[in-house]
């Protein structure tokens, strides 16, 4: 979490750095601050709150110079104050930090003990006054000291630092957390996530962990953890400007969730371009890999987590695989068995989910050998660190609640499970034709379900006055219910738990009253009957029901019980299908509430820390 930019140009970089900024917001918006030269000091603006508001301030003052950095801060080390936004200084040496370091106590008692004051309760405040004493006593210029400070910090970091007293360089540093150059003419660049400069520049070189960099207007220079000089490669961005622009929505969730059919049929154009499904989706050498394994472990949070719980009933029932999900904050902690013939996935939208990067880890040091990851960001470090890769192709997501990034996890997560179907002698070939069919529709049935707006928007009005929601759903939706809950709680702030129905009489149903609105995820499947006996549980005791059903359900609505049909069954992928509607309730109701949708509170979309 948190996001820094920085920029050394020929002309005003305050534009840069507040664009950035803004684009970068979504890592954290608990505060935001730049630090600019000024001839023969640093001028800092800093504030609580919005990119928009530290703007405002900097503009008023009049803040302009030619080289500087900036950041947006989710708090970890120290409440959301001004004194512990970013930049931190240390005597005329400005730095923005992103992560955490861990042995910042000893440091700071140290810096103490060399007659350092601190203004800030954060880690980083440490790492501004070690580079300050690394220059005053033998470090020959400001890069030098920024390397000899961070073989002192433990953690995590990435940086970018300057210096009053040497105006031609920005120098940076990588360590566990996402850092790259932007190279321009006459300038350059350094950013958190490319998005930040992509207005400036497409041209970029990933930092690889241990890395430290020298940026000059005409040049950059990086260094390996050694510090002798290294060649990164360059890259040529893909990301489109249009993707990071709301364009004619009022927010980016609403924008996400109506670019689904587009980033679904993206996701699968390869597949059904093909006419089949190939193991090469995974990498060159997955089809001797996927042939070998004998069961899945899938690693994730959050909503990604979700993703791989619905992977689990098709893996199990389509490719007859053992597969068990874990969260991966619980997985990295616990002494797990590995059985090296199983494949560990990880899923992440971000591919920089510290938990989930740490299992994958933990994972391979208990003798785990074969890891997948399936992730939405191309070189981000989650595939980075896997054997084989399947990028998403949802395209940027910048709302805070996943949804387009959800459902692409789960059409790749289907395309594995048919992959691992046919080499496991589990598919045939009719069946894959079936599977191919039903894939093929996706897109087009997902744009049906977003054709219910209207009739979401009236459920979402009367959810918005309510304290506490419950989501129920059996087999492959069970964990559609959770994914709605999670969304509805994250954007409205409404307690919403979800249930396997069947689960209901064993406490639940003690929460059901008048009060409390039930949400049913109803599809015709071979539960339905099971699911509608779980309903009349809740109408005996006065709940009101609102009922995600398909139009083979065979539902009628009736007094306390509410229906909206999707308009066909869509067969094993009903859970994508099931998903739209949830996605647009959480929505809907979080605007009737007011609540700030793409920003919900103390969330962040990218969680570098534990
Ligand atoms: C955060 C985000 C969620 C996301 C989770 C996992 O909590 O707000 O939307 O599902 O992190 O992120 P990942 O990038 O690993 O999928």
């Amino acid at each position: 979490m948190c996001g820094i930019v920085g920029a050394i140009a020929g002309r005003d970089v305050v534009p840069v750095l507040v664009e950035g900024l803004k684009r970068l917001e979504y890592r954290g918006y608990d505060s935001s601050g730049i630090a600019v030269l000024e001839p023969g000091t640093v001028r800092r603006v800093r504030r609580t709150g919005r990119v928009v508001e530290m703007e405002a301030v900097a503009a008023q003052k009049g803040v302009h110079g030619q080289l500087g950095i900036g950041h947006t801060r989710w708090a970890t080390h120290g409440g959301v104050t001004e004194a512990n936004a970013h930049p931190h200084i240390s005597a005329g040496v400005a730095l923005v930090h992103n992560g955490i370091i861990e042995n910042h106590e000893q440091q700071r008692e140290r810096l103490l003990g060399l007659g350092y004051t601190f203004e800030s309760q954060t880690d980083t405040e440490v790492i501004a006054h070690l580079i300050h004493h690394h220059l005053r006593h033998g470090s020959a210029d400001l890069l030098a000291a920024l390397q000899a400070a961070v073989k002192e910090l433990t953690g995590a970091y990435a940086l970018a630092v300057m210096s009053a007293d040497e105006p031609e360089r920005l120098v940076v540093a990588r360590m566990g957390c996402p850092l790259l150059v932007g190279l321009g003419e006459g300038e350059n660049f350094v950013a958190s996530d490319v998005s930040a400069i992509l207005q400036a520049t497409r041209r970029v070189i990933f930092l690889e962990e241990g890395d430290t960099a020298e940026l000059t207007r005409n040049g950059v220079r990086v260094f390996g953890p050694d510090n002798a000089p290294v060649q990164r490669a360059q890259h040529l961005s893909d990301v489109s400007l249009a993707s990071l622009e709301l364009g004619p929505y009022r927010h980016f969730m609403q924008k996400e969730i109506h670019e689904q059919p587009r980033a679904l049929a993206d996701t699968i154009d390869a597949v059904i371009n093909a006419g089949s499904f190939d193991p090469s989706l995974f990498g060159a050498d997955a089809e001797a890999i996927l042939a070998g394994i004998e069961g899945v472990k899938i690693l994730a949070c959050g909503t990604s987590f979700y993703a791989g719980s619905t992977a689990k009933y098709w893996i199990e029932s389509i490719a007859g695989l053992p597969c068990d999900v874990e969260i991966a904050s619980e997985y990295r902690y616990r002494e797990a068995f590995a059985n090296p013939k199983h494949l560990v996935v990880t899923i992440s939208q971000s591919g920089e989910t510290l938990d989930t990067m740490e299992a994958l880890k933990y994972a391979k040091s208990l003798g785990h050998r074969h890891t997948l990851s399936i992730c939405n960001v191309q070189e981000s470090a989650i595939p980075r660190a896997s054997e084989l890769v399947c990028y998403t192709r949802a395209g940027a997501e910048i709302g805070v609640a996943s949804t387009k990034a959800f459902t692409t996890q789960l059409a790749a997560l289907f395309q594995l499970t048919v992959v691992l179907g046919k080499l496991h002698g589990k598919v045939n070939a009719e069946q894959e034709a079936d599977y191919l069919e039903q894939l093929r529709q996706l897109p087009g049935s997902v744009q049906h379900a977003l054709n219910l707006e209207p009739q979401i928007v009236a459920w979402a009005e009367r959810f918005a006055g309510k304290a506490n929601a419950l989501f129920l759903g059996r087999g492959l939706h069970y964990p559609i219910a959770l994914e709605g809950a999670l969304k509805l709680k994250e954007i409205t702030y409404i307690h919403a738990e979800a249930y396997p129905a069947g689960e209901l009489k064993h406490g639940p149903l003690a929460l059901v009253d008048e009060a409390m609105p039930v949400v049913v995820i109803a599809p015709n499947d071979s539960l339905l009957e099971k699911v509608k006996s779980n309903m009349q549980e809740v109408r005996a005791r006065g709940g009101e029901l609102f009922v995600f059903a398909d139009q083979d359900s065979n539902f009628a609505a009736s007094e306390g019980v509410h229906v909206i049909r999707t308009p066909r069954h869509a067969g094993v992928l009903s859970p994508i299908v099931h998903t739209i509607p949830v996605q647009l309730l959480a929505y809907h109701a979080a605007l009737a509430r007011g609540t700030d949708v793409d920003k919900p509170r103390n969330l962040a979309k990218s969680v570098t820390v534990e």
